[in-house]
């Protein structure tokens, strides 16, 4: 039996008098790469913010390596070893790209910066060290090339892997991922399969929450499918697939996108 990394038990969350996500439970064992899909409005980016505590549950539990989470602020999750990126990509413009990935690896590197004019030999050698692991990720995601230019210099496609890069530095446990390939082109998309798929032999544990769908079959040892707010399978790619909930679930989409 693999070990568990990510338990998620009977959550629910309400806005009001609707139930965004409805006592959804599933399991991620360690070095599994698990996709969340669904279809617009299902409660995926709800589940998401759940998981990394941006929201708080409603009711039900969240584990993350055999500790509960269900309390604990988004803050404190992080240092635990859970990274996400962001569907709307964050990073600071006017800083290089390696400025951007350092600061994940390091937090509190911005103030970092001014104490680093003062001088002091620990802190000179701990900018050392992390700019070293900075271009390390950097080189992971192929942009090794581009650590000097600015963020507004960078497509989408290469912010996108600036942010796993800002993700990866932290070295997680659990990467998450807020639908990277929205807004990328083929070439890009081809580009972030092979990565994760990198990520994934080096048994890194993974939540992906993705509309492409051919994008995360390919890129998912399982698949949690969620429609208004429960989840309606939870399967390897081939059956979720061929699922005829999930298949109705996505047609009921097309017909509502078709009736507007
Ligand atoms: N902050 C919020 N306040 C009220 N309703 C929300 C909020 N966030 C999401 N919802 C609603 O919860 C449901 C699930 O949304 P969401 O999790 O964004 O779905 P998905 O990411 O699968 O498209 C939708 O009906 C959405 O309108
Ligand atoms: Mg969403």
């Amino acid at each position: 039996m693999t070990e568990t990394i990510l338990k998620v038990e009977g959550a629910t969350r309400r806005f009001g008098g609707l139930v965004a996500v409805n006592a959804v439970s599933f399991e991620i064992g360690k070095g599994m790469a698990c996709g969340l899909i669904g279809p617009n409005g299902a409660g995926k980016s709800t589940m998401f913010d759940l998981i990394t505590g941006v929201r708080p549950v409603s009711a039900g539990d969240i584990w993350f390596k055999g500790q509960r989470m269900t309390n604990a602020p988004a803050h404190a999750r992080s240092p635990m070893g859970m990274a996400r990126t962001f569907q709307i990509v964050r990073l600071f413009r006017g800083l290089s790209v390696l400025e951007n990935v350092m600061l994940g690896l390091h937090p509190r590197f911005a103030d970092g910066i001014i104490r680093a004019l003062l001088g002091g030999k620990a802190r000179a050698a701990q900018e050392t060290a992390t700019r070293a692991r900075a271009m390390e990720m950097l080189d992971f995601v192929g942009l090794a090339d581009r650590a000097d230019a600015r963020i507004e210099e960078m497509t989408l496609g290469q912010l996108r892997l600036v942010d796993i890069a800002r993700a990866l530095a932290l070295g997680p446990d659990l990467l998450m991922l807020d639908e990277p390939a929205a807004g990328l082109n083929d070439a890009e998309t081809d580009n972030l399969g092979v990565m994760l798929e990198r990520l994934r032999k080096q048994g890194l544990s993974m939540l992906l929450v993705e509309h492409d769908v051919d994008f995360i079959m390919n890129a998912c040892d399982r698949i949690v499918v969620m429609d208004r707010g429960t989840k309606i399978a939870d399967d390897v790619p081939a059956r979720v697939r061929t699922d005829p909930k999930v298949i109705s679930a996505y047609i009921g989409q097309r017909a509502a996108h078709a009736a507007h």
